[in-house]
């Protein structure tokens, strides 16, 4: 087992600034992996539906969730739906077949996840990146269930958390062996360093009751940005234990699972908190209409 609580090498940090994406083979243990996906499915067995507003999660730029379930699950465990889990408003599948994610503070208000968050491994990869003051938040585990996964249309993460400047990095745990036939990430090499922020995922009219994107570029510009060619991106597969991360700025999505095997990952974002976080981040901790950044510090 390769030990990371010393950080990236040289190596793995300039390949990572060149590509924008880096895979870390055994990042955690058999046993963490073990119990990480143990808990994900006892949390989804044991979790009650009464009352469960039976939120969808969706990502893609017209129809993405916004609602007050959704908004409120920062400081929570939340428990979010397939889109195609319903036939006439009832699960077809068992709700344990039916999860698209649960979120988003699992590194908080569960031990297991809390003990991999705060890890000296993280803390050493972390401080490897420079982050000086790095916060943990929006964690969740997708479960990418097979059959009924959903795709992951292209995006960045800083559409959806934006820092000034833009200090932030995805922590991609596979719990499970990603594959291309289980859907598992693809990302365009180098996109970070190509595509500008074009657009933002914000709470609209600062208010709490709902979600929508935002243009960050003109027309014009866009249309010098290089076209985000398909053909351009690589796939991830790895083993269950590794650890993808994952730059702000770099393209990537996910297809849908349509295999016989779920792909469940366990992810989160870290902030750098001497930066300026963005009051109109769906993400406000606790929830709140005015911006609130009670994030957890990694160290
Ligand atoms: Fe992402």
């Amino acid at each position: 087992m390769v030990s990371y609580a010393n950080g990236l090498t040289q190596a793995q940090l300039d390949q990572f600034d060149q590509d924008g994406c880096l895979c870390l083979p055994d990042f955690i243990t058999p046993e963490e992996v073990k119990t990480l996906l143990d808990k994900s499915k006892q949390l989804i067995h044991e979790f009650d539906m009464t009352n469960h507003p039976l939120t969808k999660f969706s990502t893609d730029t017209d129809n993405h969730v916004g609602n007050d379930y959704f908004l409120d699950s920062s400081d929570k465990i939340s428990f979010f739906f397939e889109n195609d889990a319903f036939e006439d408003g009832k699960l077809t599948k068992p709700k344990e077949k039916s999860i698209n994610k649960i979120g988003h503070a699992l590194h908080c208000l569960d031990p297991d996840f809390e003990k991999v968050s705060f890890s000296d491994k993280v803390k050493g990869v972390s401080k490897s990146l420079q982050f000086k003051d790095p916060r943990i938040l929006q964690s969740m585990v997708i479960c990418k269930l097979e059959e009924i996964g959903g795709e992951v249309p292209s995006h960045t993460d800083s559409q959806f958390l934006y820092t000034k400047p833009l200090e932030l990095c995805g922590f991609w745990f596979a719990l499970e062996d990603c594959t291309i036939a289980n859907g598992c990430l693809s990302y365009n090499p180098g996109s970070h360093k190509r595509f500008p922020v074009a657009k933002r995922f914000v709470k609209v009219d600062k208010g709490k009751k709902g979600c929508g994107f935002i243009d960050l570029v003109s027309k014009e510009e866009l249309e010098n940005v290089p076209k985000d060619n398909p053909d351009d991106y690589k796939y991830v597969e790895c083993k269950a234990g590794s650890l993808v991360l994952i730059h702000h700025s770099v393209l990537h999505k996910s297809n849908p699972n349509t295999s016989q095997n779920s792909r469940f990952a366990y992810v989160f974002h870290v902030i750098e908190g001497e930066a300026e976080y963005d009051p109109l981040n769906w993400l406000q901790v606790p929830p709140c209409e005015d911006g609130a950044t009670e994030f957890s510090k990694l160290y």
